[in-house]
This record gives C-alpha cells, structure tokens and sequence, in this order.
C-alpha cells in the first residue's frame, strides 16, 4: 500500500521551505501493527519549533511532521488485544502524524469515541492537557481563586478558560490586539484585557484586593513581567511557551520585593513522569469532555496533504482565527 507523508529532511528559519509531501511504499503488516488512516493530526507552535530546530527535543533526520493526530484502524495483524478494524484511535505523540496512512504497534494506539468531531479529537494529546494541569498542579486553586494568563486566544488560553470556568476559577485573559477580544469572550471569557504597560492597573481595577495566585505565561519577552506585575505577592508565574521568540524578562524588584516564583512547564517532562494510571485518568476525562463537544478550539481552516506547505505557512502566521489542522485524506 502506498501513502503520502509531510517530510523534512533539514532544520531552518522557515518551515514551509523545508517540508513537502513524499510517496512512499509501506511494508507488510507485521504481527502485533495496525494500519491506520489519519483522519486529522493539527500544526502546532511545537511542530514549527521542531523544524527550526529550537524544540526540548529534536527527532532524526529525515522526519516526518505532526506530533498528534487522530486515525482509523483500517487493518490489523496477529494478536492486537482486542482492537477493531474501523475504531477510532488517538495516535501516539511524535508519530510523525502528517501522513495519509500509518503503521504502529496496535499497543500504542487509544481507542476513543465513536461519532465525535474527529478535527475536535486530533487535537487531544498536547493542548489539553497543558491546561488542565497548569491549572491543577502549579498552585492549589479554589473556586473563586483569579488566574491571569497571555495568548488567552490561543488553543491552549482557550481551553484553559473553559476548564477553568467549571471549577469556579475565575480567569484575566490578556491578548496582544484589539480584534482577538471578541473570540475569547465567545470561550466563555469573563474578562480580556488587551496587553499594554497600564495592564497591571487595568487588572487591580478588576480584582480590587483579591490577590491573583497564578500567571501563565506563553509570550516570553516584557510581556512575561507585565503578568508578574499583575499577580498578588508569593505569587508564581508558570512559562510554558516563547510565542515573542524572546526569553522572559523580569525585573529582580519582582522576585524580591515581592515574593514571586517564575518556573516552568513542560507537558513531555509530565509524560515521562507520570504513571499510566495517572495519565489514562487525565485522557478519560479529557476526552469524554472533546467528544462531547463540551471542551473544544476553533479552527480556522482544514488542509488535505497536498498543500501541507500552505498549511504551514499559514499556521506559522500570526493573527489567525484558531488552529490550523491536516487532513490527510480530504
Ligand atoms: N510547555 C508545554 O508543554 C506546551 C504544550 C502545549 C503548547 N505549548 C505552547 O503554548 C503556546 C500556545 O500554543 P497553542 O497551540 O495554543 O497556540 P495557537 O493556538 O497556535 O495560538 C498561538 C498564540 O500565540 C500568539 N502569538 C503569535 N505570535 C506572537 C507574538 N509574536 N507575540 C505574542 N503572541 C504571539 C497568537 O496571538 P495572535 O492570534 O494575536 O497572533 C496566539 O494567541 C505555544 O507557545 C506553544 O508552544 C506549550
């Protein structure tokens, strides 16, 4: 059988450049594999990071695309314990998900709910779960707690607004233009601020004397001290992205005078230290909530394989209306 995969075969400053789409000859089944056709797999900040080489990890060269993504078993061999020809299934991180079709040891395939919006489902594995343990393991929050986070009209900002409006947590979602304030409000958003040096002063005027406990930042540059600026003392900031491509800067008045603590988040580092119950109770939960359509991210557009460079280009600009996702088989 034949299938088209999103290849790369070196590193550089702009990703569609590199990646283009490579007809290759899969292998017989191998006792154990299933067959899979990707049904949807999105382009993330991660994914383009990998290209220029400035990812926490880097997979061999050549490589194919797409960190996650969402298929079909289309056949299976030998012993598969159980899984179906037709099921639907989560693929596993860095499979290289911008393909047509797949071949994976059944074992690492997750069987998920049937008749969900699979374009909702691809995106399970990364962004969802950052915000649910971002919001659950850097700060003991209660309802009522306030949280103040950047790129609020991001996959992740977006998610992060909806888990957190179900346990009471009260959230200031600061984007970085005017025009992206309608579609976070639409996420269920209470209060978005548009980011700006009087943003602390803005914040104080909403929260009165109410201390905010936690900031979560995925800008990096001045924008992370504006956040610092905006949080009670002892308060900790949580980095987990560099959408400004700068490092954090931070004033020593913050950290000292005021208590705060700036760390660091790292979904992969949770991966390798979590254990599979942990980690099967986290995607139970998460994605009853994405097939239930009670937890999701816009899309802006949808793309078949063939104009993976488009799809790139186009997820690598700013500004846009939500993620980017591949369909390979469209
Ligand atoms: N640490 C982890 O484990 C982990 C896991 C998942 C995601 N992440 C990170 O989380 C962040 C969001 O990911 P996502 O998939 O949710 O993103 P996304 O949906 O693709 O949205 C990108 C966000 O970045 C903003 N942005 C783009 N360029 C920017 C710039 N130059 N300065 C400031 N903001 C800019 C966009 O704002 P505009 O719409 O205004 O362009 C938008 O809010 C990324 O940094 C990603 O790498 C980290």
């Amino acid at each position: 059988m034949r299938a088209i995969r999103a290849q790369y075969s070196r590193r550089g400053p702009v990703p569609e450049t590199l990646i283009e789409p490579v007809e290759v000859e899969l292998p017989p089944l191998q006792p154990g594999e299933a067959r899979v056709e990707v049904l949807a797999a999105p382009i993330n900040p991660s994914d383009l990071l990998t290209f220029t080489g400035e990812y926490g990890s880097l997979p061999p060269l050549p490589a194919t695309g797409g960190n996650e993504g969402l298929g079909r078993v289309i056949e299976v061999a030998g012993d598969v314990d159980g899984l179906q020809v037709g099921a639907t299934v989560l693929l596993p991180v860095g499979c290289g998900s911008w393909s047509t079709h797949l071949q994976l040891p059944a074992r690492a395939l997750v069987p998920l709910p049937e008749g969900a919006d699979p374009v909702q489902l691809s995106m399970l594995t990364v962004n969802p779960p950052t915000a649910l343990l971002m919001l659950r393991q850097l700060v003991p929050l209660q309802a009522g707690d306030w949280v103040i986070q950047n790129g609020a009209n991001s996959a992740v900002g977006g998610y992060l607004i909806q888990l957190a409006r179900e346990r009471g947590i009260r959230t200031l979602n600061v984007v970085r233009r005017a025009s992206a304030v309608a579609a976070v409000r639409e996420a269920g958003a209470e209060h978005v601020l548009v980011d700006g040096e009087d943003l602390p002063e803005r914040v104080a005027a909403i929260v009165g004397k109410e201390p905010v406990r936690l900031g979560i930042d995925c800008v990096g540059g001045l924008a992370t001290e504006r956040l610092a600026h905006c949080l009670g003392e002892g308060g900790i900031l949580v980095n987990y992205g560099a959408m400004s491509g700068e490092r954090c800067m931070i004033s020593p008045r913050c950290f000292v005078f005021r208590d705060l603590t700036l760390r660091g988040f790292w979904l992969a580092q949770w991966f390798r230290r979590a254990n599979p119950e942990a980690r099967y109770e986290l995607f139970a939960e998460l994605a009853g909530k994405v097939a239930s359509g009670a937890l999701r991210a816009r899309v802006h557009a949808v793309f078949g394989i063939a104009r993976i460079r488009d799809a790139v280009a186009a997820a690598a600009r700013g500004e846009r209306h939500g993620k980017m996702v591949l369909c390979p088989n469209v």
